[in-house]
């Protein structure tokens, strides 16, 4: 990446609620004793700020409510050095809630997300935004943008020539990426999300399965795609080829932002022009040490930890 240059990161930016309940055995319909933490996330602004921790100059266009907790995110986002002056905050708006149960293992058990502001990132706030289009190096997305968000995020794209990489962020989503699959430089779909974007009778499940669903999306027009498979670790493809990395072995802590280090690290290759493979292991490097820290992206990320801790 030049010197000028610099990632512009679109999506989701939020608070999560994550609860660990003290016990497996839950009791429904009554609360039960845990743990609650919160924390700043939302998939773009978690790659964006894995990017800006690995000093890739990033710039965010989110929406945040005019709340106490738009104004958290938007102090964590700045301090990690993320460009936040094109993020909307919206009067009266509510500020991005993913609301995530955890089993006591620390795995996901079930979670709600509520991104309404995200309808704030509309085309006329795009397109008051194009200057950042013209100059940007790469973009970034993630699928809380509207249809008609992603239609001009794409048509800008185009028209300034630039790279568009893509996190479907959950099942639910992943289906409104499927029409620009062929413009996509880069598309990270974890397990669950492969049925819908890539039309798959039966998510991703073994080595085997996501290797092709990796080389199913190459098929399909993306010049990179990456299946990831938690624990079990990654398929990717891209025109030359591909392969499979088994996750490394590590204590799970928390697993939230896991994807999210991983997209942020190989985006983070990707600009540094370093192989794919290479980008490929820089990114579950980074999904690594994520899980084995309690915050969603670790605030001492750094390109020396991700280099001394690289598996070769
Ligand atoms: N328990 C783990 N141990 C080691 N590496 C892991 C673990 N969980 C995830 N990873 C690494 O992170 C990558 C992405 O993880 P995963 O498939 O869970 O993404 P995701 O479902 O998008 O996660 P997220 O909840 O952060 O969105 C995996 O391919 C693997 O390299
Ligand atoms: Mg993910």
């Amino acid at each position: 990446m030049d010197d000028e240059g610099f990632v512009l990161v679109i999506g989701s930016a939020g608070i999560d609620v994550k609860g660990r309940p003290n016990s497996d055995e839950l009791e429904y319909e009554t609360s039960n004793l845990g743990r609650v933490r919160n924390s700043v996330g939302g998939v773009a602004r978690n790659i964006a700020e894995n990017l800006a921790r690995l000093e890739v100059p990033t710039v965010l266009l989110s929406a945040v409510g005019d709340d106490a907790a738009g104004n958290r995110v938007l102090a964590h986002c700045e301090e990690s050095g993320i460009d936040c002056s094109y993020v909307r905050q919206v009067p009266s708006g509510r500020t991005g809630t993913y609301l995530a149960l955890l089993k006591t293992s620390g795995d996901l058990m079930v979670a709600i997300s509520d991104f309404e502001i995200m309808s704030a990132v509309d085309r006329p706030f795009l397109l008051h935004n194009e200057a950042l289009f013209a100059e940007a190096e790469m973009l970034v997305i993630d699928a809380t943008l509207s249809l008609d968000a992603l239609a001009t995020v794409f048509e800008l794209a185009e028209r300034y020539n630039l790279r568009v990489c893509a996190d479907p962020t959950t099942p639910a989503l992943a289906g409104n990426l499927c029409d620009y699959i062929p413009k996509l430089f880069l598309v990270v779909p974890n397990a669950a999300e492969t049925t819908a974007l890539c039309g798959l009778a039966n998510p991703a499940k073994d080595r085997e399965s996501a290797i092709d669903a990796a080389r199913h999306l190459v098929h399909l027009g993306a010049d990179i795609a990456v299946v990831t498979l938690g624990a079990r670790g990654l398929a990717y493809a891209d025109s030359s080829g591909g392969g499979f990395i088994r996750a490394m072995h590590t204590q799970v802590v928390d697993s939230t932002g896991a994807g999210d280090a991983f997209t942020g690290a190989v985006i983070f290759g990707l600009v540094n022009e370093v192989r794919v493979d290479e980008a490929m292991r820089l990114g579950a490097t980074a999904a690594a040490l994520t899980v084995q820290n309690r915050a969603t992206v670790i605030p001492e990320l750094s390109q020396e930890m991700l280099y001394d801790e690289l598996v070769i």
